[in-house]
């Protein structure tokens, strides 16, 4: 059952209840676009050690809620931090992205130091904690985690960019048994660090497939779907009843379907082009969604970004929903377009 309250309220978003005014947070809200984000982020020698500062990693955390009044804070963190505390080390190169030491040799799957996580994320957890006692009441917080096979191709294709996932995709195929061991393996010490994220004062989790484009009904089943509805079982084993956001970016409607019936998440992370009208309509009734903001009309402005945010509210408004991107924001953004953005979602409904 569906609720219509005035609220923008994130839990009471993920617990289904339309509002007339919806809750705003923005993917990747703590970043570069904010002058003092980095001021903090020059007082770090790296981006890694950075991520696990608690108290830098909280104070960023909070900034973008301090600035803007936004509704969530998502925890500073990384997707790639798992991979590096188990023996793949990531280094982030300025101006060109992250680059893993590559897993090649499937043999090595097992050899990666698996047992480390847990302590090796010890320091989110911390952050999680600092961030829950400095964040105003009524405020959510969200933790989150790269999806298996997300983090996978940064570590079988030994960066990001078109090239890293290719030799990714190719790997899987050529390897399935290794391939197979990989997703469980993450899957499984995914699960463990969002339960650990949750015990630390996350109120809902994210799962960020982010490269879910491009793959075969078969890969997409083995490589997404089994993955992550693995990590959501496990999830509700531990006897948590947490609110878990997908978001299989890039990925074709009729696997998007798939994805939401069979994983069981509470709650869709739109990208781009899954914010159409006709793609609501399709969705399971009360299934909270959130995002699909172009972040490049956020750097446009104008009464571009005030007509694709209409369109976005119209299309979604019988469905519980979260306003948000379909992707990260980016660096260039003006800060006076995200004032604009929260402005016309909180003004609204009163026209
Ligand atoms: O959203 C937030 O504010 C929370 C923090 C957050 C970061 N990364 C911090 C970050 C989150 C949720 C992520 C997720 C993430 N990281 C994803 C999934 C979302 C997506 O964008 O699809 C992915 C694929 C990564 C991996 C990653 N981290 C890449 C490819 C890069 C380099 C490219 C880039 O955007 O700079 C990063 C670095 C990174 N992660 C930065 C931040 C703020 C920039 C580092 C800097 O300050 O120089």
């Amino acid at each position: 059952m569906t609720t219509k309250t005035s609220d923008r309220s994130f839990k009471a978003a993920l617990a289904g209840a339309i509002q007339s005014t919806p809750p705003i947070w923005l993917m990747r809200q703590a970043g570069r676009y904010l002058r003092e984000y980095q001021l903090v982020r020059t007082q770090h020698a790296n981006f890694i050690e950075f991520c696990f500062t608690p108290e830098s990693a909280a104070e960023v955390t909070l900034q973008p809620i301090r600035r803007f009044d936004f509704d969530a804070a998502i925890v500073f963190a990384d997707i790639l931090l798992l991979p590096h505390v188990i023996g793949a080390t990531v280094t982030f190169i300025p101006g060109e992205g992250p680059r893993l030491r590559p897993l090649t040799n499937p043999a090595t799957v097992n050899a990666l130091d698996w047992s480390a996580a847990a302590q090796g994320l010890a320091p989110v957890m911390d952050t999680l904690s600092r961030v829950r006692a400095g964040l105003p009441d009524g405020k959510s917080l969200i933790g989150f985690a790269g999806a298996p096979w997300t983090v996978a191709t940064y570590m079988l294709g030994g960066g990001g960019g078109e090239e890293g996932r290719r030799s990714a995709r190719a790997w899987a195929w050529a390897h399935p048994e290794a391939m197979r061991t990989l997703m469980v393996r993450l899957a499984d010490a995914t699960a463990d660090y969002l339960i650990a994220q949750i015990h630390a004062g996350a109120d809902a989790v994210k799962i960020f497939e982010s490269w879910a484009e491009g793959l075969s009904p078969t890969a997409f089943d083995a490589w997404v779907i089994e993955p992550t509805k693995r990590i959501v079982q496990r999830i509700r084993d531990a006897g948590l009843t947490t609110p878990i956001i997908g978001f299989p970016k890039g990925a074709p409607e009729v696997a998007v379907h798939r994805f939401v019936n069979e994983t069981k998440v509470t709650a869709l992370a739109l990208d781009m082009a899954m914010a159409n009208k006709d793609f609501a309509r399709s969705l399971p009734d009360g299934l909270p969604v959130q995002g699909g903001l172009d972040p490049a009309v956020l750097v446009a402005g104008g009464r571009q970004l005030v007509d694709e945010i209409d369109r976005l509210l119209d299309s979604f408004a019988s469905h519980p929903y979260v306003f948000n991107l379909g992707h990260g924001i980016w660096p260039q953004t003006p800060i006076a377009h995200v004032e604009q953005l929260v402005r016309h979602v909180r003004e609204r409904q009163s026209r």
